[in-house]
């Protein structure tokens, strides 16, 4: 009898041991289970963009895309339509879904100063793509020279037109990128300016740089200048091709030099036409490449030391800026064609 109780005694106790057993390897079960699929769950990018109304963000949008995607991570991408409350608000929830890097493209670069804020409060890197943001402790800037952008149109400008009279119509105030051109349209033109060279009879923003605004402010320049215009320098090419149209209402279409950028196609098949002179074309393609491969990296929480820094009011933001190209009739063959940016019969026609 005393035996057998014995032999119960083990029974239960091995019971016992093997139902601790069991139950560790569930409870090591459930808390390695997740940090297992965290580590293998890829990294999430957000790209709060402001418009897609342009052809060039069109192109930014699906680059970019290719390009995060390309190293394995995901991404998602909400535009706002040039709405400040909307692009905080798409921003917000994406940073509220736990994304791991947020790359922005600001309608207004001092309003999006406070997705910035939030970001980092959430532990999130923020990488301004394109347009710097104002007054926030921005992580990294990549963009092309603007400075330059505006150099280059006012150089190709002033080799055609060295006197005269000349019309400024600027991009979106609330856009930083129109400020930093603009101071390079006039570093170059001030020296012809204080020779008595060549005069700015209108100089005018654009307000979200849009072709109809574009379209008034150019009336405008025509009206109060009795016509008298010999160059126009727009800021980018949806402002020059209002610009065109109002010079087309006046038949001066064609008779008086354009200058813009991007490289837009309606902008190239017009150099090729004859009603814009120039534009600066930007390569999207290493834009975005570059961005997403930052992105990655700093998602990834390694470091990186930019060699440029460009001071946004609240500190100097670390910067890679990529150099644009000047394009006029002569070099669109080597330059956008060249770089599949638009196709021979996109520009030519000829199909
Ligand atoms: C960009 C230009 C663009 C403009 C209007 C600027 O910030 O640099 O390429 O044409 O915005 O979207």
């Amino acid at each position: 009898m005393k035996r057998m109780k014995w032999l119960w005694l083990f029974v239960l106790l091995g019971f016992l041991l093997a139902a601790c057993t069991d139950d560790e390897a569930v409870v090591k079960k459930a808390v390695k289970e997740p940090v297992a699929a965290e580590a293998d769950e890829p990294l999430k990018i957000g790209f709060a963009m402001d418009t897609l109304k342009e052809e060039r963000w069109v192109k930014d949008r699906n680059l970019f895309r290719q390009a995060v995607e390309s190293h394995g991570v995901r991404v998602e991408i909400t535009a706002a339509n040039g709405d400040d409350a909307r692009q905080i608000a798409q921003a917000e929830e994406m940073i509220q879904k736990g994304i791991d890097l947020l790359v922005i493209v600001p309608h207004n670069a001092e309003a999006t100063a406070a997705i910035v804020h939030k970001a980092h409060k959430a532990g999130i890197k923020v990488i301004a793509y394109d347009r710097l943001v104002k007054n926030a402790e921005i992580d990294l800037y990549v963009s092309f020279d603007n400075e330059k952008v505006g150099e280059i149109q006012a150089e190709a400008m002033l080799a055609k037109v060295p006197k005269g009279n000349y019309v400024f119509i600027g991009g979106a105030p609330t856009d930083n990128n129109a400020h930093l051109l603009k101071k390079g349209v006039f570093k170059v033109l001030q020296p012809a300016i204080d020779r008595g060279d060549i005069r700015i009879v209108y100089d005018q923003w654009t307000e979200d740089w849009a072709p109809e605004n574009a379209f008034a402010n150019m009336s405008e320049a025509l009206e109060t200048n009795g016509n008298r215009i010999d160059a126009v320098i727009a800021a980018n090419d949806a402002t020059a091709g209002g610009a065109v149209e109002a010079l087309k209402v006046q038949g001066l279409d064609g008779e008086i030099p354009v200058a813009g950028q991007d490289a837009e196609l309606a902008a190239v098949q017009r150099i090729v036409s004859g009603t814009q002179t120039m534009t600066v074309y930007k390569p999207i393609q290493t834009l975005s490449e570059r961005v997403a491969a930052l992105a990655v990296h700093l998602a990834k929480g390694n470091e990186f030391s930019a060699i440029d820094s460009i001071n946004n009011g609240k500190s100097e933001v670390p910067s890679v800026l990529l150099e644009p190209v000047a394009v006029d009739e002569g070099n669109i063959r080597e330059t956008v064609i060249a770089d599949g940016f638009h196709t021979e019969a996109d520009v030519y026609g000829g199909d």
